[in-house]
């Protein structure tokens, strides 16, 4: 039986509420595997903007796309997630229909930089405010690694204390459940509340 891995079910979450046009943003793009999945979701007229704080993430995200895909939709910046709401147009504040987080260290590159429990509550809760009344938050976070366990343990209790009425939160805890395996968070905003 082939497993699901929980990239994929994130991927096919944001699929049921991304169309193309749309503008989304990767909140850790590494090395752009997700920025390159949102760049398929919305298109050449759509937009998708990324942050990450090491100039390598920048560039090696532009090399993916422009293989892959078309760079027109791509704006990045090279900056914490943290300074979302300033960098993101006040235009798209309210309309952006999904944020994904991928949390850690960049695959095959400086383990100390890593996102950190603060900064990822802070930009969760400015995330909140982004996405439009359909949008959607994935987060993918890592506990195996020192600071990820607190980490993950923080957005399990910052995800225990949305207001149900407008957000519905899904925890998809790894096929291998030990306290090491990566969980998947999921928000979506309710779109039957005004
Ligand atoms: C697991 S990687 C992301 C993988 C990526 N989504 C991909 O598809 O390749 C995590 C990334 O988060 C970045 N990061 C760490 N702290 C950050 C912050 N405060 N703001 C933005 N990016 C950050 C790291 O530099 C790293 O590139």
């Amino acid at each position: 039986m082939q497993r699901i891995s929980l990239l994929n079910i994130a991927h096919n979450a944001i699929k049921e509420r991304v169309q193309l046009n749309d503008v989304v943003i990767d909140a850790t793009i590494g090395n752009g595997h997700d920025t390159l999945f949102l760049t398929q979701q919305v298109g050449p007229l759509g937009l998708v903007f990324g942050f990450d704080i090491q100039q390598a993430a920048i560039e090696s995200t532009i090399e993916r796309i422009k293989i892959h895909s078309h760079l027109d939709c791509l704006r990045l910046f090279h900056t914490s997630h943290e300074n979302m709401a300033e960098k993101i147009p006040q235009q798209f504040h309210g309309k952006i229909s999904a944020i994904m987080f991928n949390l850690g260290y960049l695959p095959g590159g400086d383990k100390s930089m890593i996102t950190a429990s603060h900064s990822t509550l802070n930009t969760l809760n400015t995330a909140c405010s982004l996405i439009s009344d359909k949008g959607i938050i994935t987060v993918l976070a890592y506990p195996g690694h020192k600071g990820g366990d607190i980490e993950t343990r923080d957005i399990k209790t910052w995800c225990q204390q949305l207001n149900k009425d407008k957000f519905q939160v899904n925890i998809i805890a790894s096929a291998v459940a030990n306290e090491t395996a990566p969980m998947l968070f999921v928000i979506r905003k309710q779109t039957n509340t005004n």
